[in-house]
């Protein structure tokens, strides 16, 4: 029962795979929080190599253009390289893909960590794409390679170790970026460049840890190689390798009836239309907050709302960032993920009222931009309840082993496609709304509660294969599928079975 989580022993290997994997998690922060304290110093470069070529300095909408394009060119990389997760996952096992992926992170960071010296910001730029891709493929490979390994009693608190490592990235780019540090002029190449040593220590540690035992018994029918992977894995309760086997059996033989899924397939067949909407509509619930809002540009937000140190501002909230999403690391197998998406969205939408509300009355109330200070923090402490860390590992946890890699591919372009939007649509939005901008936020985080509360299944404590069986059981009501798991529960608990359901 939700005590399985403590009955579980976690393992050297266990540990050690899931730290691994996650250092591709670290890197894709790492890359977003890196762009937002030096862009001043790195904008004089820009001009300097302007002038270097010829001979006058540069235009300011060309150098806006170039800056732009810069920070967004990343989220292109991404939405790119995120759709092919499904085909290299398949094609070269998680292990493999995400080994490989590694040489995008040499290329990308290699190209940023030399474009100063080479005077080439088309440098800096196309290593903003290479490295965007990195974190594409990292971003899909990730959650669903520790959401493979992972025991269902610690699926969940496991998959939120993906998001603690883009928040803990984010920080450590946000602190390293001061100028004191590596934030100035003669050391942004280290800055941009030192994403490679994550990279190096994840190739060194890569080939210690076992492929994912599903994809090697499901998709490779490897029984042998996955019951060793499994072995390795945990030592838990006797009897789990044999109940993981047991569970992986009854998904392959399900999956066995299937025919091979497609992206296309995955819109067309009634059974995965309601899953693959729920999963897209949760990424964008996750981007569409407007977190990103905060990432990218707190900085001059913090600046706006008349806040002292905008650059310790927005180190403070990446400290909160961090804080909250141990908090949920610690609930989410206890509170479930339903409802912590929830409260997560319910309290972001509250924080951004109460932003808008303090950034109006700015000009009359000058102590509202400690309100101003406060319900950022909020926001994004509610942020990392439920919306930052869940989307990641719910698509893996929605989808059986047939569909999964398809579904993430197809969750991870929702994902970056709006990381995109906010990205690059902000600054223009915010020019137009003024203290208002917010307001928007909180419409749509309104209706992605909304859409939550009536649409989104609790899967927390389900094997992979209950949570895809009761959708297509049940394709229309959703809600049933607590009552149907309950039921199912009772029986197996009548039968004296091990199952792992509350
Ligand atoms: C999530 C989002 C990412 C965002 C981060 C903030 O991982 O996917 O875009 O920057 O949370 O903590």
């Amino acid at each position: 029962k939700a005590a399985g989580a403590s009955q579980l022993t976690v393992t050297g290997t266990l540990a050690l795979s899931v730290f691994t994997a996650v250092l591709g998690s670290f890197q894709f922060g790492y890359n977003i929080g890196v762009i937002n304290a030096p862009q001043k110093i790195i904008e004089a470069d820009y001009n300097a190599t302007w002038v270097h070529r010829y001979g006058e300095p540069i235009p300011t909408a060309t150098l806006t253009t170039l800056w732009s394009l810069s920070v967004a060119i990343f989220s292109i990389g991404g939405m790119i390289s995120s759709f092919c997760v499904g085909v290299i996952s398949e094609w070269l096992g998680r292990r493999k893909a995400m080994l490989i992926n590694n040489l995008f992170a040499f290329i990308g960071g290699g190209l940023m960590g030399m474009a100063k010296i080479s005077r080439s910001f088309e440098m800096m730029i196309l290593g903003r794409f290479v490295i965007g891709a990195y974190c594409g493929l990292a971003s899909g490979l990730v959650p669903m390679y520790v959401g493979e390994i992972a025991p269902t009693s610690l699926r969940g608190a496991l998959g939120t170790l993906h998001q603690l490592a883009i928040v803990t990235g984010i920080l450590i780019a946000q602190v390293l970026g001061l100028e004191s540090l590596l934030g100035s002029e003669e050391l942004w190449p280290v800055l941009v460049g030192v994403t490679v040593l994550p990279t190096v220590l994840q190739m060194a540690l890569l080939p210690f840890c076992p492929e994912s035992p599903r994809f090697l018994y499901i998709i490779r029918c490897q029984e042998h190689h996955a019951k060793s992977g499994e072995d390795q894995r945990t030592t838990s309760r006797s009897g789990e390798v044999g109940d993981m086997l047991a569970e992986m059996k009854e998904e392959k033989r399900r999956m066995d009836m299937e025919r091979k899924v497609s992206i296309a397939e995955l819109f067309r067949s009634p059974m995965y239309r309601q899953p693959i909407i729920i999963a897209i509509l949760l990424q964008l619930s996750q981007q569409l907050s407007g977190v990103n809002a905060i990432f990218y540009y707190s900085t001059s937000i913090f600046q706006k709302a008349g806040v002292q140190s905008p650059v310790y501002a927005t180190i403070g909230a990446g400290v909160v960032n961090c804080a909250f999403t141990v908090v949920s690391l610690f609930l989410v197998e206890r509170t479930g993920r339903r409802t912590l998406h929830m409260l997560g969205l319910s309290g972001m939408c509250g924080c951004a009222i109460v932003m808008t509300i303090a950034l109006a009355l700015l000009d009359s109330v000058p102590w509202m931009s400690y309100i101003s200070m406060l319900a950022i923090f909020g926001f994004v402490a509610f942020f990392e309840v439920g919306p930052g860390p869940i989307p990641w590992f719910f698509v893996a946890e929605l989808f059986s082993q047939g569909p999964r890699p398809a579904a993430m591919a197809v969750a991870g372009f929702s994902n970056w496609t709006a990381n995109f939007i906010i990205g690059f649509g902000f600054q223009y939005l915010a020019e137009l709304c003024g203290p208002y901008v917010f307001l928007i936020f909180a419409v749509l985080l309104l209706f992605f509660l909304i859409f939550t509360f009536f649409r989104v299944p609790e899967t927390r404590g389900k094997t992979f294969d209950q949570i895809s069986t009761s959708f297509s059981q049940h394709p229309p009501a959703m809600m049933d599928l607590d009552m149907e798991l309950g039921k199912r529960s009772t029986e197996l608990d009548y039968l004296g079975g091990e199952g792992s359901l509350d």
